[in-house]
């Protein structure tokens, strides 16, 4: 049986573009997802297309000097970032005797590897599925079949390539049977969530902007960070306290930019928590020179994925990459308040926290609570809310000083025994 390396593929890039010299960041985003999904770089070749060739999309003279680097590098993976119609990648591969492997594959590929929750990978192999369904009928003769672990070729199962297209159209329906199930059941879920009543704060942002660094110190969790893209595909959903009271905080997937569009829907699933937040923190990386082009880019994938509306916190972080640029807050009049910090350094988190507590109109009550002995029950909840200041007993019951969030008490007094909030809540202004 044939064997592949375990070293992982090495990859030989081609940017392809149209006139001017190609941007810089895009091929270091390029590159940053060839390696997020596991190659070594041989080498990055641009690719200036005038007008785009319909069998290889690449001129003739340029793929011979691709085939040439090829050779020389030792490169056995070919990756276009540019969209190939099954067609041109067939020729390519054809030409160049190595795999083809075009942008969305390679997310693609990087998603079926992140891919964690239940949802998430049927999502992923749905979108994996779709891709391939169109390039079924290729000639593989002209390769070597490959076996598990390589670029494009990872997910839904090499048996899968090799089933005709009937099959295949069963699978995805038996996928989308099972994904529309487990919408259910997050639906349902959600609505559980919902009625715990604690404000929702989602961290969204730019690919490596540091969203799990900072979810990580902000909860204290060890989610995975990693200097990999996508190192969260899947929501992670934590509880942290404010001043002001408690807030569920969920990380979310990482934007790209030019998200091809048969991969929104994956997406969709990945960021249904920030759909559904009260407040999106959108996560910067202040020292990366096009920060204010991802802000933008990152505001259009939110509208596309119906998230546009929500408030949002813009946090700068990474300024320990910066000079003299120290923790602070900026409120400019009608715009998105800015919180600089550093997640990885632990600085500016109080602002943070602040600002949060702020923009979700977190507030507290505080005051003296009677207690008859027949609501001991409630005096017992009050106590693990750890809102309990001082209390003296008398032949009455009790006379608890409290300090707690207006949501807390807010929720007691809906519930069994809570009526001897009723004075206190009597007290709290209802926001304008
Ligand atoms: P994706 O999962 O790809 O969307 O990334 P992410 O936004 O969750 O980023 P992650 O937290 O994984 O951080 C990306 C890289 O930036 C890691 O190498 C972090 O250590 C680094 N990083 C995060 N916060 C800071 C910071 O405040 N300062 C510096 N210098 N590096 C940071």
């Amino acid at each position: 049986m044939f064997e592949r390396s375990k070293k992982g593929e090495h990859a030989l890039l081609i940017q392809p573009h149209s006139g001017g010299a190609p941007e810089e960041d895009l091929l270091e985003e390029f590159a940053d997802l060839a390696r997020s999904a596991g190659a070594s770089v041989a080498a990055v070749l641009t690719a200036r297309i005038d007008r785009p060739n319909a069998a290889t999309l690449i001129g003739s003279g340029k793929l011979d000097e691709v085939k040439a680097a090829a050779e020389a590098t030792g490169a056995d993976l070919i990756l276009v970032n540019h969209p190939l119609s099954p067609g041109q990648e067939r020729n390519l591969e054809r030409f160049l005797e190595r795999r083809v492997v075009d942008r969305t594959g390679l997310i693609l590929d990087i998603f079926s590897q992140r891919a964690r929750s239940a949802e998430g990978k049927l999502q992923v192999e749905l979108a994996q599925l779709k891709h391939m369904a169109t390039r079924l009928v290729r000639g593989w003769t002209h390769l070597e079949r490959q076996r598990g672990g390589s670029i494009g070729l990872r997910g839904p199962g090499e048996t899968q390539l090799e089933t005709d297209r009937r099959l295949l159209q069963k699978r995805l329906e038996q996928l989308q049977k099972r994904l529309d199930k487990v919408e259910v059941q997050r639906t349902q879920m959600r609505r559980a969530r919902l009625r715990s009543e604690l404000p929702r704060v989602a961290l969204v942002g730019y690919t490596n902007a540091g969203k799990s660094t900072l979810f990580n110190a902000l909860t204290g969790a060890d989610a995975y960070a990693a200097d990999q893209l996508f190192a969260t595909l899947d929501p992670t959903v934590r509880r942290i306290e404010l001043p002001g009271g408690g807030v569920v905080l969920a990380d979310t997937v990482g934007f790209v930019r030019d998200l091809p569009h048969e991969l929104v829907a994956a997406f969709r699933s990945t960021l249904s928590e920030a759909r559904e937040a009260d407040l999106l923190l959108h996560v910067i990386d202040a020292a990366d020179p096009h920060r204010d082009e991802r802000i933008a880019q990152v505001d259009a994938v939110l509208a596309e994925v119906g998230a546009g509306d929500l408030p949002q916190l813009l946090v700068f972080n990474k300024i320990d990459r910066l000079d003299g640029v120290a923790p602070r807050v900026d409120r400019p009049g009608e715009e998105r308040h800015r919180v600089w910090l550093s997640a990885r350094a632990g600085e500016g988190l109080d602002l943070l926290r602040e600002s949060l507590a702020q923009a979700l109109q977190l507030r507290r009550v505080q005051g003296g609570v009677r207690i008859a002995p027949r609501d001991a029950r409630l005096r017992a909840r009050l106590h693990e809310l750890g809102a309990v200041r001082s209390e003296q007993a008398d032949e009455h019951g009790w006379l608890v000083e409290v300090d707690m969030a207006v949501a807390d008490a807010q929720r007691l007094f809906a519930q069994a025994h809570g009526e001897p909030l009723r004075p206190l809540l009597e007290t709290v202004e209802t926001p304008t």
